[in-house]
């Protein structure tokens, strides 16, 4: 061997080692930079040596070109399904079955989950991957090999002594948080959700490009064989799934055995009180009699196996009725629509709520009132609409639907403000951030907090008992509380949660905490523009933003009059923040709650708009590169802006001039490329001075 393929079958040893000690033995070996490196490195040798290509080397888990469509395979040894029992009845039917017909008093199972994915075969020669097929109806399934190889749980190349033939039965899954994750997704982007995991896994591996296919997180469990070649089987089959683990096969982790009815209900309860935690979808338990000997006794009915047995657990999807579509305002506006539903029982709780998250998916959805759906409750997940079942719609006598589409409102059905929604946003939100009940909390907080108004001793808990017993509706209120406001405000929240405390109870009653809130609060009147621009909460207005408006404008009256138009002209300021501060002083409720403030006592600083009109650095664009030793890059370009400059990113024939400090790199090279003015620290220095 030269040396090129020596280095090539050694790399394909150290990526096959690392996905076994990953996938299989779930003990990650070496950090993904390093894998990443190897797979990198055997993609240039092969790029560089096409004699060494290979199918299953592990560079082609990429996926290869598509294909027109997906040929049949004929399966040798047919894939097969099983029963299901529902109850514990109908498991110790099936193990008296067995008692009855083998003579074993407490017949061993191999016991492991019924995991929620999609049924196929490998087929391995001479250690080799050399096809994988879906089940299909159990004789014939799709060759969806490629689309295989990008799963890298499945082992391209067998460990140790692999016999001249074998076929591998199990199941390819996607991980619950791969699905909630391309879900979240898909929502963001105007994407096709998936339904549930076993949608996922199924689409997955039918799409038609590898790559495709190789985007989407695939994983997979062994639990059968089909056809053997050349190798003694051990006499069970949890010697079998031991044995398969060495070949490189994934088996599930919670796979286990059990003696007799006991052993299987109790491993049945034992795996449902895991089932949400588990980071799979199961919809069961499998129960395999372990021995093949007795396997062979037992036969088979028609498709499935008199061994084995599924133990049902309660559905995560049951169909209920949309008996109306609500929406909930959230802690900072955001509208979420909800179908309010027919009481139904999903996966063992009482559902009758379910998210449509946003407006978006009401329309891919099409979900209306009164409509038949499909929901789905899984672990922790709130309970999700998944589809519509078009086919049970109410229609009226001439086949119209009886209920529209459905519309999200322009109004805030908790406040009555406007609802905005920009464009490219999936989220639309209510835009009476200082005056909706549903945002008081988060209003207040981020109002009291340091960096805006900054009234210390304000926190989280006093602020939701405030709003919760009604003391405050919007900021301004706070300005009204009195110490006696805050004295029993506490008492009546320590009252409902068990936390009176003891000096209380003995009639002492501390009042400086209170004493010293009032006083936080009455500091906070004297404030600054910028600080109260920052408290008012507009939706990415932070701390700069406010500084370039509180400069720009001067006074708080023209930006609350500034059109949209207006707002952009401000550097810094895009048409979305436009946009959002335009619309946050067009709200009359908003501009109740900053008249309300203003009378009680909240006063700052007003002066001239600073526009960058005017100044001596009037309409030059300054670039700052390198590092400055008497402030930060950032403080200089305020201070220039607040001349007038604009302050830009890179440098071009339009700059002015660029501020160079230490270690300035490649903008100082074209500025001097250009022939633009430079200035070193010293110059900017005097030069702000001089125009102090
Ligand atoms: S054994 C001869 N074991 O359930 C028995 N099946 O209804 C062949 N499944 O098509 C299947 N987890 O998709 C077996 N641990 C498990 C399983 C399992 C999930 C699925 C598989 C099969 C279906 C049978």
């Amino acid at each position: 061997m030269g040396k090129p393929a020596q280095r090539v079958a050694e790399l394909r040893r150290l990526i096959e080692d690392a996905n076994y000690r990953y996938y299989v033995l779930d003990e990650p070996s070496i950090p993904d930079a390093e894998y990443d490196r190897l797979l990198r490195e055997l993609q240039a040798l092969e790029a560089a040596h096409p004699e060494l290509a290979d199918p299953n080397s592990p560079t082609q888990r990429v996926g290869t070109a598509p294909s027109a469509g997906f040929a049949e395979v004929r399966h040798a040894v047919p894939m097969l399904s099983l029963a299901n029992a529902f109850s514990d009845e109908e498991v110790a039917e099936f193990v008296a079955r067995i008692t009855r017909e083998t003579g074993d008093a407490e017949p061993v199972f191999s016991v492991e989950p019924k995991i929620d994915g999609l049924a196929i075969s490998l087929r391995y020669e001479h250690g080799a991957f050399v096809r994988g097929a879906t089940r299909g109806d159990g004789a014939t399934g799709e060759d969806v090999t490629a689309n295989l190889r990008t799963v890298r749980a499945i082992p391209l190349r067998l460990r140790g002594n692999a016999p001249a033939v074998l076929e591998v039965r199990g199941e390819v899954y996607m991980p619950k948080a791969e699905f909630e994750r391309y879900n979240a997704w898909a929502r963001e982007h105007g994407e096709k959700t998936l339904a549930n995991p076993r949608n996922g896994a199924a689409g997955s591996l039918r799409q038609l490009d590898p790559r495709v296919t190789a985007k989407r997180p695939l994983s997979f469990f062994a639990y059968a064989l089909g056809e053997v070649e050349g190798a003694t089987l051990p006499p069970t089959h949890s010697q079998t799934l031991a044995w398969l683990r060495e070949l490189g096969f994934p088996v599930c982790p919670e796979t286990d055995t059990a003696r007799g009815l006991d052993g299987l209900l109790a491993y049945y309860r034992k795996l449902g009180a895991r089932r949400e935690a588990l980071p799979y979808e199961i919809d069961g338990a499998v129960y395999k009699l372990d021995r093949y000997d007795r396997q062979r006794a037992m036969g088979f009915v028609s498709r499935a196996p008199r061994w084995a047995i599924a133990h049902k657990y309660p559905a995560q999807e049951e169909a209920t009725v949309v008996e109306a579509i609500d929406v909930q305002v959230g802690r900072t506006g955001a509208l979420t629509p909800v179908a309010r539903l027919r009481p139904v029982q999903v996966g063992g709780v009482t559902v009758t709520n379910a998210t449509l998250h946003n407006a978006d998916q009401v329309a891919r959805l099409d979900v209306r009132v009164g409509d038949h759906v499909i929901v789905r409750r899984a672990g922790d997940v709130i309970p999700e609409v998944v589809r519509v079942i078009p086919e049970r719609r109410s229609h009226d006598a001439k086949g119209r639907p009886l209920h529209p589409p459905y519309r999200l409102p322009d109004k805030c059905p908790v406040c009555g403000s406007a609802v905005e929604r920009e464009e490219g946003e999936v989220v639309a939100r209510c835009t009476g951030g200082l005056y909706c009940p549903a945002q008081r909390v988060q209003a207040l907080h981020h109002f009291a907090s340091r960096r805006a108004m900054d009234i210390e001793g304000l926190g989280e808990r006093f602020i939701t008992a405030l709003v919760e017993f009604g003391y405050v509706r919007t900021v301004a209120d706070l300005y009204r509380l009195t110490v006696e406001d805050f004295v029993e405000m506490k008492r009546r929240a320590d009252e409902r949660d068990g936390t009176v405390p003891e000096t209380v109870k003995a009639g002492r009653i501390a009042t400086k905490w209170a004493e010293n809130l009032v006083a936080a609060i009455d500091a906070s009147r004297n404030t600054t523009l910028e600080r109260l621009l920052y408290a008012l909460g507009i939706r990415d207005v932070g701390e700069s933003t406010a500084k370039t408006l509180a400069r720009h404008f001067g006074a708080l009256d023209p930006i609350m009059h500034a059109d949209e138009e207006t707002l952009q002209a401000v550097p810094d300021i895009g048409p979305v923040v436009a946009a959002r501060i335009a619309h946050f002083f067009a709200e009359p409720h908003n501009r109740e709650v900053i008249a309300a403030l203003r009378k009680a006592g909240v006063h700052w600083p007003e002066g001239p708009p600073r526009r960058s009109e005017e100044g001596p650095l009037a309409g030059k664009t300054v670039v700052l590169t390198g590092g400055l030793a008497s402030m930060t890059r950032e403080e200089a370009g305020a201070q220039l802006e607040a001349l007038g400059a604009k302050v830009s990113g890179s440098v071009s024939k339009k700059t002015s001039f660029v501020v160079a400090g230490e270690a300035a790199g490649s903008k100082l090279a074209k500025a001097q490329e250009l022939g633009i003015e430079i200035w070193d620290e010293a110059r900017l220095l005097a030069f702000l001075r001089e125009h102090a």
